[in-house]
């Protein structure tokens, strides 16, 4: 982790802006500001924004509703245009590396070369059979620049564009650690995307993203129930819904309850093919424990459903089991809320201005 102030650490998904800023504390991670602000569903679709004012309207509004002043930010981008692979090469140097890299990536991603930003780990060397493996990162230079612009365009200076999968695996290190002998895969499901990450022995082996989320139950009640989506979408927070909220419903129809196990299930099945592949082409041990985050783990039907699917235990991680509100600004009911959406935004404010890594 580098030195400095911690950046502010934005979120731009699709069902709205997180933003949060965080001071590290001996009594846990120090909430210092957090904002959420929604984007209309057409707003972001598939990691894709089709409506680029209101999404920096949007970022805008989450600052100055937070008041946060510092404009010095982490950005994430996931989707589909963020292809991961772990690969394996001769051995070489740092610097040989450094130069043949472009070339080995070229062997594994489906896009022009010119076209995307690469980066990569070094997960093991093995001297006996002059091998290395890689984590290999390529995301299309035009969503990180879209993404990049449209912070420039709120005003705010974004220093860092990390990746979904990555950041939340950084707040469940900081939060929990990695454990050093065991394989345990991460899940955040958000409204439109999913991202699946599978930690071996304390490093990522295997991240796969998936277009799939909250949006489909939301979709599919507005589609037999012939509600808008803002209906669709209460009914399906029924059961967890603020009080206050003049969308909350008193009923939820059975039918309901019916498409979020049946959407879930959908769901999980989509996760568990990435697993099986996962097992079936690492030869690495079985997977111990699953953790689900994101706004659809909210729905106990998912964790159930992946659990079915898998046979390993899951357990609904919140993003926020060691933050501690810092100051008054902080909204604790705001944080209620939202926590499973936290993740993401959590982990991008664990990011220092100093940290050299795009
Ligand atoms: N209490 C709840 N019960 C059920 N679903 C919920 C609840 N709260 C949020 N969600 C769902 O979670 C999703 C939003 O989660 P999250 O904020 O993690 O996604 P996002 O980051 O905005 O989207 P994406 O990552 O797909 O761009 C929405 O589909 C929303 O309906
Ligand atoms: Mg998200």
């Amino acid at each position: 982790m580098g030195e400095g102030r911690n950046l502010v650490g934005v979120d731009i998904g699709a069902s709205g802006v997180k933003v949060c800023q965080v001071k590290e504390s001996r009594r846990g991670l120090g909430l210092m500001r957090l904002g959420f602000v929604p984007l209309g569903a057409q707003a972001i679709v598939d990691g894709q924004v089709m409506d680029q004012a209101a999404v920096i309207e949007a970022l805008q509004r989450a600052f100055s509703e937070a008041k946060i002043r510092q404009k010095e930010c982490a950005v994430s981008v996931s989707g589909q245009s963020v292809i991961i692979r772990k690969i394996t090469i001769p051995m070489m140097s740092d610097a040989q590396l450094g130069e043949q890299i472009q070339w080995e990536a070229e062997q594994h991603i489906p896009f022009d070369i010119k076209d995307v930003q690469v980066d990569y780990q070094v997960l093991r060397k093995r001297p006996e059979t002059s091998q290395m493996d890689l984590l290999l990162v390529a995301a299309k230079r035009d969503q990180i620049e879209d993404y990049a612009q449209l912070a420039r365009s709120a005003k705010l200076k974004p220093m860092v564009c990390d990746i979904d999968a990555f950041t939340v695996q950084n707040l469940f290190e900081y939060s929990r650690g990695l454990p050093a002998d065991q394989t345990i895969a991460l899940i955040n499901v958000g409204a439109s995307l999913s991202s699946l990450n599978i930690i071996s022995n304390g490093v990522s082996a295997f991240t796969r993203e998936i277009a799939n989320g909250g949006n489909v139950i939301t979709e599919e009640i507005q589609r037999q129930l012939s509600v808008p989506f803002d209906q669709a979408e209460a009914y399906k927070c029924g059961g967890t819904s603020d009080p206050d909220d003049p969308n909350r419903v008193g009923m939820v129809p059975q039918q309901v309850i019916q498409i979020i196990e049946a959407v879930s299930d959908s769901i999980a099945a989509e996760i568990q093919r990435s697993l099986d592949f996962y097992v079936a082409t690492s030869g690495e041990a079985e997977i111990s424990r699953i953790y689900v985050t994101g706004g659809t783990a909210n729905l106990a039907a998912l964790g159930t459903a992946v659990q079915r699917r898998s046979r390993v235990p899951v357990e609904a991680w919140a993003p926020t089991e060691k933050v501690v509100i810092e100051a008054r600004e902080v909204n604790a009911a705001l944080l209620q809320t939202r926590a499973a959406q936290l993740a993401v935004a959590l982990g991008l404010a664990l990011r220092k201005e100093k940290e050299a890594r795009s």
